[in-house]
């Protein structure tokens, strides 16, 4: 199965798989930043969008499942936020091609199953910061329990897929004369699974800023 119809068909299985809060730390880092135009690259069911849209941001979200798109503007568009200010776009952000780019750049737990080149992602995204701005980066340096599980279940391994600040850092492949690293860490955040489960993970956030020409 191709990754659009792997990705519908996770979103299908539930009217809301996500829990439709901003990430934690997307609202930690992004609140001391200057509003501008924004990119959420798999922004899945709109939750980061639609916050970073709420505080001036202009912002457009692209994911590759049609599902997610669609109940993203939908949630967009019941917050009362104009295509202006939130649109959403079904793409594979591994071969999207534009001439934006953007004051900052948010990819949020963007990992897949199945074949993924994540690195090319990242780098789809690093690209496409404009001078000055950022890409935040947060991601799974472990997986939710009940994530495990489905995957195995699935017979699919990802604990390959976790991350370190210093293995983001890595595969981004900042040129240290164009980009500063403002932040590479680890925190951690309490989680609730489908069944109600409860778990503190922790989570690699990399914020890092293109330098101004
Ligand atoms: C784990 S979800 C995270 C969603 C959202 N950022 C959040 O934190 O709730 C990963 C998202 O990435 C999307 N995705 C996976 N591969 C993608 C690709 N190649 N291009 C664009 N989006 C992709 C999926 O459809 C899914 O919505």
């Amino acid at each position: 199965m191709n990754a659009e119809d792997m990705w519908d068909e996770r979103y299908n299985e539930a009217d809301q798989i996500w829990s439709g809060n901003v990430n934690a730390a997307v609202a930690d880092v992004v609140s001391d930043l200057e509003p501008g135009t924004a990119l959420d690259i798999g922004s899945g069911e709109g939750a980061d969008a639609i916050w970073l849209a709420q505080r001036g941001w202009q912002v457009t979200g692209l994911d590759i499942s049609r599902v997610a798109v669609q109940r993203a503007a939908q949630a967009a568009d019941a917050a009362g936020l104009s295509a202006g200010r939130a649109h959403f776009v079904v793409a594979d952000v591994t071969n999207w091609q534009t001439e934006d780019t953007y004051q900052l750049v948010t990819a949020t737990f963007l990992h897949s199953q199945g074949a993924f080149d994540r690195a090319g992602a990242l780098h789809v995204a690093r690209d496409l910061v404009a001078p000055g701005g950022y890409l935040l980066v947060i991601s799974h340096a472990e997986f939710p329990p009940w994530a495990i599980a489905r995957h195995q279940a699935e017979g699919h391994d990802h604990e390959h897929d976790a991350t370190t600040p210093a293995s983001e850092l890595e595969l981004l492949q900042l040129d240290s004369d164009q980009w500063n690293v403002e932040l590479a860490e680890l925190r951690s955040h309490e989680a609730t699974g489908p069944e109600g489960e409860q778990a503190t993970l922790r989570d690699t956030v990399v914020l890092v800023r293109r330098r101004s020409e």
